[in-house]
């Protein structure tokens, strides 16, 4: 008898476990969202606030992983959310996945937020994954290699437990740092002038293409079966945190654009 309690017991923390979340983790789209709020202009602000009501940017924009729970959600958008941009073409090159992909994803729901004729529940969807899909899009691996699905096939430890590549870079990394979403994106909401204009002025597409770069420098960083920990923090800490804080800065200069 006893071995069905300590079976039950752990059995559920066993299915969960191996159960990994090939997702952007949750505080990594909560930091650009909470960043982006405090880019957008006043007209933004308050068309944003007529769609989602009380619901922060940051809390928004976790829906679109948060509504993979549902099977039939799930089927119609799980491959809205990454793109596998071969290399040596273009995205505009490539052959197109057609159920839909993070470039052209991005393009509809910037289409549906500025229709008039888009009702409210509608507009509430595409603003929620718009918020979404470009922190997707500044995760290195969302435009990673097809053959790894962006890494998660390439197996390696984080401080000894079981993960893949993806997750390193969707969740293991950003957990290290043991910060809420508010105090990391405190942390690191310095952007100069410059840099805000710069980053505002390319479009979703430039910005997979330097995704892809990133992307590339991951894939070199750690073979499969690699031990990361400390060391791999200390190197990738800094282009993480860029990332994040670009995703930010660019969702508002996006909403600012759609919006305004
Ligand atoms: N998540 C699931 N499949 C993926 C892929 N092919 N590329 C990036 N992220 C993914
Ligand atoms: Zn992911
Ligand atoms: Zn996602």
């Amino acid at each position: 008898m006893i071995w069905l309690l300590v079976a039950s017991l752990f059995a559920p923390n066993f299915v969960v476990a191996s159960t990994p979340k090939p997702l952007w983790g949750d505080n990594g789209h909560r930091v650009v969202g909470y960043i982006a709020d405090k880019h957008l202009s006043r007209k933004a602000r308050k068309k944003i606030e007529k769609i989602l009501g009380n619901e922060s940017l940051a809390m928004a924009s976790t829906w679109s992983d948060f509504i993979k729970s549902d099977s039939s959600l799930n089927a119609q958008t799980a491959t809205w959310h990454y793109v596998n941009i071969p290399d040596g073409q273009t995205y505009e090159q490539m052959q197109k996945d057609p159920r839909g992909d993070v470039i052209e994803a991005i393009d509809r729901m910037m289409k549906d937020l500025q229709d008039p004729a888009t009702n409210i529940e509608k507009k509430r969807f595409a603003l929620r994954f718009l918020i979404h899909l470009v922190g997707d899009l500044h995760q290195p691996l969302h435009t990673g290699r097809a053959e790894d699905l962006g890494g998660n096939k390439i197996k390696v430890r984080w401080f000894g437990r079981e993960t893949n590549l993806h997750r390193v870079w969707d969740s293991d990394l950003i957990d290290n740092m043991e910060l809420s979403y508010t105090e990391l994106a405190e942390s690191i909401n310095f952007p100069s002038k410059e840099q805000i204009n710069t980053w505002q002025s390319t479009d979703h597409r430039a910005w997979a293409e330097e995704s892809k770069a990133a992307a590339q420098k991951v894939y070199a960083s750690a073979k499969e079966d690699a031990k990361l920990s400390y060391r791999y923090a200390y190197d990738f800490n800094e282009m993480l945190k860029l990332k994040l804080l670009q995703g930010g800065v660019r969702l508002a200069g996006l909403l600012n654009k759609v919006l305004g």
